[in-house]
């Protein structure tokens, strides 16, 4: 999708020059990137100082000794919270930190010191339970305040957070409790989305049969129902920290102290524990933050509308906008609950002026129609964001007109779990935006599309995207396997960051990110990966084998399409078409439940046995299959190429 049309977009009257209200920042941000053009390390060095309260301020910028597990800032001393919270109460304690609103109605409003409270009492009730630095805390919770008090709370006595997204399965709790053998989980009693409850602490009793390391589960209440509570183990939010001294000591980190391990899809079943240290992350997310979002903590009312569990969340909800003291709208629910026009009633209400998004929400929106937003004054709003996936120029203008009045920049931000921070985007003051391009590298980022050879492309043509430099939150390793991060990360090209995304430079060498080139699928922004996917379909007893592929979608971007061999004897129905769409969500989580499922009677392989997913793609999307002559069986693709037809035609009826 994002392909489509890049020739319409290149005439000059969709080139959007920033405004004048913007302009006023454009010579001190295009001075940034030469300074970044220069010499990257002491741009971001200057950044770490200027940006951090350190204990002990770092005296090195990069050490690139033992590449590519690059350390940044590596001598330093800090601690993130000291920078998120403490050192912001003279000034502005009394400054609102979160305006939280709850999918019911309810609301809270947080300042800087309620917060500073919260976080020190549960880091606190935390160190009671004998939680101390470097342990492994896993948080599983929906969006209450109380999830960013809960990471905040293990940055400050040096636990390593891991959240879970709520969305997923008590089978993806357990792989990710184990991966990092977490001692400590903490939850809800369950969440609210479109007016029902999600049981997130049955979830975690499921999951906690199968994960000894776990010695107490730590439970917030927001949704009041009944919830088995075991002797010993699990104790109520409320209890722990009730008592507890409102002041805590922050923990002295270094600067390459793990600070949190964020789980996502990689190629293979199992997910990436993705480790991010503390100062090179902080860095990042605070300028990032302050420059691509054109911050003005005194008056800004930023959004970001993503949920905690991704790492959207936890850069630009929680880490980023707290470092730079800003005032943010955190929303519990779902956009179209009650109604259609969630969104634009809080912005309203709120007086929102920074927006940030995802795609799939605008195209959402966009099908809702005009009449959502036109009940609504937006006019506070002056930038508008996007991020996770690529977006269509349809739905950039579509944001543009009706949610920014045609007033509003909008920067289409590209970056990754793996980059922790924005890395493609333009910057409000000085980029001419085109819809559809995320534009250029930030300053103090080098990006480039290269060919098969690493080489760079022209102007004009496509390739994989790479990063040429590393960059302070950049992710040091995959936890507990060193050697897949280098095999992922650092084995295409010598010495070039591999994100696994196709790309394009246009003439003016802007860049038009594609998508994934993997196996990895983009999801409504989320990524998913093939091969879990697939791993969970085989789990089941009907089922022999599966295939799965992204197949483009007008709304969600990619919707998954499996396509699933019965054992023999089992007869296919409608029922077990079904039962296997929800066997997948069991095991995974709904996100990752397929859109279709296509019983076919064998699956298209290359004579040495591979599953051409490439061709399966091609089927869904209606391509031509090009050359197939390397194909087994022929007639496996006339069969489900029929198949995927009918099953077009009866989506479309
Ligand atoms: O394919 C790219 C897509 O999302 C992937 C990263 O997914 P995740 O780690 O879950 O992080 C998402 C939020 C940062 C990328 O490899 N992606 C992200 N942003 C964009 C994008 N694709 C196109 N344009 C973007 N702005």
């Amino acid at each position: 999708m994002a392909d489509s049309g890049i020739e319409n977009l290149l005439h000059e009257d969709r080139l959007f020059p920033p405004s004048e209200e913007f302009a006023a920042q454009a010579t001190a941000q295009a001075a940034l990137y030469d300074e970044g053009e220069a010499d990257f390390v002491a741009y971001w060095k200057r950044q770490a100082l200027e940006r951090i309260t350190w204990y002990k301020e770092p005296t090195e910028g990069l050490d690139d000794s033992n590449a590519p597990f690059y350390k940044w800032f590596a001598d330093g001393e800090l601690n993130v919270t000291f920078n998120c919270i403490d050192r912001h109460l003279e000034k502005g304690g009394d400054k609102v930190a979160f305006h939280w609103v709850g999918e019911p109605g309810d609301t809270r409003t947080i300042t800087y010191r309620e917060l500073y409270e919260d976080v020190n009492r549960l880091a606190n009730g935390l160190r009671s339970l004998g939680i101390e630095k470097g342990d492994r805390v896993a948080i599983y919770m929906g969006m209450v305040p109380e999830l960013a008090v809960a990471m905040l709370a293990c940055a400050r006595i040096g636990a390593v957070h891991s959240v879970i997204f709520g969305g997923f399965s008590a089978e993806s709790i357990i792989d990710r409790v184990e991966d990092m053998k977490s001692k400590l989980l903490i939850t809800c009693d369950g969440a609210w989305r479109r007016g029902s409850v999600v049981p997130l602490k049955e979830n975690c009793d499921i999951a906690m049969e199968s994960t000894p390391s776990v010695e107490h589960c730590v439970v917030y209440k927001r949704t009041n129902q009944a919830v088995s509570m075991t002797e010993g183990r699990d104790i109520w939010w409320h209890d722990l920290v009730a008592g507890e001294s409102s002041e805590c000591e922050p923990e002295v980190m270094g600067a390459e102290d793990l600070l949190y391990v964020l789980y996502t899809s990689g190629t293979t079943a199992k997910p990436k524990g993705i480790m991010h240290t503390t100062a090179g992350y902080l860095t990042g997310v605070a300028t990032t933050h302050a420059l691509v979002f054109d911050i003005k903590s005194e008056t800004d009312v930023y959004w970001c509308a993503a949920d905690i569990g991704w790492v959207t969340g936890h850069s630009y909800i929680v880490y980023g906008p707290l470092a730079n003291h800003t005032t943010s709208v955190i929303y519990e629910g779902t956009p179209d609950y009650p109604e259609k026009d969630r969104l634009w009633s809080i912005i309203e209400e709120y007086g929102v002026t920074i927006l940030y998004t995802a795609p799939t929400a605008i195209r959402a929106f966009m099908k809702w129609g005009v009449e959502y937003p036109e009940r609504h004054d937006l006019t506070s709003l002056r930038l508008l964001g996007s991020v996770g996936e690529p977006i269509n120029p349809e739905a950039w203008i579509w944001y543009h007109e009706n949610i920014g009045g045609t007033v509003c920049p909008i920067v289409d931000t590209w970056w990754q779990t793996e980059t922790g921070s924005i890395m493609i985007s333009p910057l409000p003051g000085v980029t001419t935006t085109k819809p559809g391009s995320a534009t250029k590298a930030i300053p103090g980022i080098t990006a480039a599309v290269v060919n098969e050879e690493g080489e760079p492309v022209d102007p004009g043509s496509g390739g994989f995207l790479t990063i040429t430099e590393p960059w302070p939150a950049m992710l040091r390793s995959i936890y507990g396997d060193d050697e897949r991060y280098v095999e992922t990360y650092w084995s295409q090209h010598a010495g070039l960051y591999w994100a696994g995304d196709g790309a394009k430079l246009d003439e003016d060498n802007y860049l038009w990110i594609l998508g994934r080139i993997d196996d990895v699928m983009n999801i409504a922004g989320h990524r998913i990966s093939t091969m879990e996917v697939e791993s969970a379909l085989v789990s089941h007893a009907a089922v022999a084998e599966a295939a799965v592929v992204g197949a483009t979608d007008d709304l969600t971007g990619q919707a998954i399409v499996s396509f699933v061999t019965l054992r023999s004897g089992v007869d296919e129905s409608d029922e077990l078409n079904d039962e296997l769409r929800k066997h997948v969500a069991t095991k995974i989580g709904p996100i990752a439940r397929p859109k279709s499922i296509i019983f076919t009677p064998d699956l298209p392989k290359t004579r040495s046995g591979k599953i051409m997913r490439r061709l399966l793609r091609d089927i869904c999307d209606n391509r031509s299959l090009g050359d197939i002559t390397t194909l087994a069986d022929a007639d496996v693709v006339a069969t489900i190429t029929a198949q995927q037809a009918e099953a077009r035609r009866s989506d479309e009826e």
